[in-house]
């Protein structure tokens, strides 16, 4: 029997709220009876849209970030209470574009994860290392820091879902080849035990399958390939019908 995958899409700042219901109208009847469980992940303006257009498909509907703080003076910011009454089940915490061009650390990620847990939101948390780190021979070291301090003294890891996306993987067409991506997954599952463990980085119809078929691979991120109807759709199909 196929195992049961989250697949899920990061559409990072790309598309307005009308954008996002065209999507969803052109996607929807594409993986209507998929069994694999569908996130996608919106722009802030686009959340409010986007639940409404999936009410009643299989289609769950997230953010990208959020704040730690339940509500204050931070310009520019989001809270937790403000996704869930825009309708976002789901928050991705810790994305390396967050960590890396946004300077956040392991330990604002820690309490955004707390924050998360507490307004019912259901966090994502990647992980992954750098090409240089990863050179150095320090992948295990740099992943068990991200997840120890990012997860330190939360009460419940239940609902948590990690994703693995080595940056030097994103968005660069280098997909981490299904040996890597296993190995890493292997180690992660190890420090969260059973929680879901979801591979990111150049994933695409043509290397979904391949990745899904590693033992330790429980779903995917999808960046880029997530834009596209047809592709997104091949992507969340490909490992169920099987
Ligand atoms: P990519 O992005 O699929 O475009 O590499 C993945 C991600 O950043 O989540």
């Amino acid at each position: 029997m196929a195992k049961e995958c989250v697949i899920a899409g990061n559409w990072k700042m790309y598309k307005t709220s009308a954008e996002a219901v065209e999507f969803i109208e052109a996607f929807s009847p594409k993986v209507k009876g998929c069994k694999n469980k569908i996130f996608l992940s919106v722009p802030f303006t686009a959340i409010e849209a986007a639940a409404k257009a999936a009410e009643g498909t299989n289609i769950v509907i997230g953010a990208q970030n959020m704040h730690d703080a339940q509500e204050g003076a931070f310009t520019g910011e989001i809270a937790g209470r403000m996704l869930v009454a825009a309708g976002a089940k789901f928050v991705i915490l810790g994305h390396s574009e967050r960590r890396h061009v946004f300077g956040e650390t392991s330990q604002f990620i820690n309490r955004k994860l707390k924050r998360a847990l507490d307004e019912g939101l259901r966090p994502i948390l990647c992980v992954g290392e750098t090409y240089e780190e990863r050179e150095s021979g320090r992948t295990e070291e740099v992943l068990t820091q991200q997840i120890k301090e990012s997860i330190g003294r939360l009460r419940s890891l239940k609902d948590l879902i990690v994703a693995y996306e080595p940056v030097w993987a994103i968005g660069t067409g280098h997909t981490a080849t299904p040996e890597i991506a296993q190995q890493q997954h292997a180690f992660i599952r190890k420090l969260v035990g059973d929680r879901p463990i979801l591979y990111g980085g150049s994933v695409k119809p043509d290397n979904a399958g391949e990745l899904l078929a590693q033992p330790d691979v429980d779903g995917l991120l999808v960046g880029g390939a997530s834009l596209k109807p047809e592709t997104f759709g091949e992507i969340v199909c490909t490992y169920s019908t099987t």
